[in-house]
């Protein structure tokens, strides 16, 4: 967990021609989604997918005017997401996966548990995390980014210099990003490159991060 220090909370949201010109490099498709997965897909998506058009308000498009958004970029089955829905039923949550099926399975999820204060992103998270406000989320999980870990693909990791300025913007002063991740060489990366930023500060020393799971961890596949 690294704790946002960025002081400055003017409004700064990068060029949106940058966001247009990286592409997405992770799967969008698996199997193809059985019936009642694609009706929950065609139906229920649309009325819990985040409104664009109120991004500039985020809180806008919930049932209650929470004090706090958090996000999760990458939210896979759903699992640590709903979790953590459930167990702060007063914060607000933007989910965000670009994985069909992933996304299918989490509206299963909510289908079934009746959470209110979801809503999703369900593509490329980068034109969102673009959108919202600056310092408008209190926490960003990041939790098993894919890891590419052929050399040649290191370039398409989440973790790099242009999405930690992004996710900076994004957190409030005193916020927090939690990155977890299972891959030797991919924390070595993400270590490297959370050291140079400036406007994150370690929880823990860099030499010994923690390998126990925090308390409020939800766990999932991985
Ligand atoms: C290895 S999975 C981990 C899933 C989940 N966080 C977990 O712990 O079970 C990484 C997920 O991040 C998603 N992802 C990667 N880049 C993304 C992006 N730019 N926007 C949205 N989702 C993304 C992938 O589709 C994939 O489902």
């Amino acid at each position: 967990m690294s704790e946002n220090t960025e002081k400055d909370t003017q409004n700064n949201t990068p060029d949106h021609k940058d966001v247009d010109s990286e592409k997405f490099y992770g799967r969008r498709m698996g199997r193809p989604l059985r019936k009642v997965s694609q009706e929950l897909m065609d139906k229920l998506l649309p009325t819990l997918t985040f409104d664009k058009t109120l991004a500039h308000d985020p809180h806008a498009d919930f049932d209650q005017d929470a004090k706090e958004l958090w996000l999760e970029i990458g939210f896979g089955g759903g699992e640590h997401l709903c979790g953590q829905a459930k167990a702060n039923p007063h914060v607000n949550f933007i989910g965000a996966e670009a994985f069909i099926n992933g996304i299918a399975l989490m509206l299963r999820e909510l289908l079934e548990t009746h959470i209110e204060n979801i809503r999703l992103w369900p593509e490329d998270v980068r034109p969102l995390l673009d959108s919202l406000p600056k310092a408008s989320v209190s926490r960003i999980f990041l939790l098993f980014p894919d890891p590419w870990p052929k050399a040649r693909h290191h370039k398409r990791r989440f973790v790099s210099p242009k999405n930690l300025e992004r996710v900076a913007r994004l957190i409030k002063p005193g916020g927090h990003l939690r990155i977890a991740t299972d891959h030797a060489n991919y924390r070595e990366w993400i270590v490297d490159h959370m050291k140079t930023n400036k406007d994150f500060k370690a929880q823990f020393d860099w030499n010994t991060l923690p390998t126990e799971r925090p308390d409020d961890w939800v766990p999932t596949r991985y």
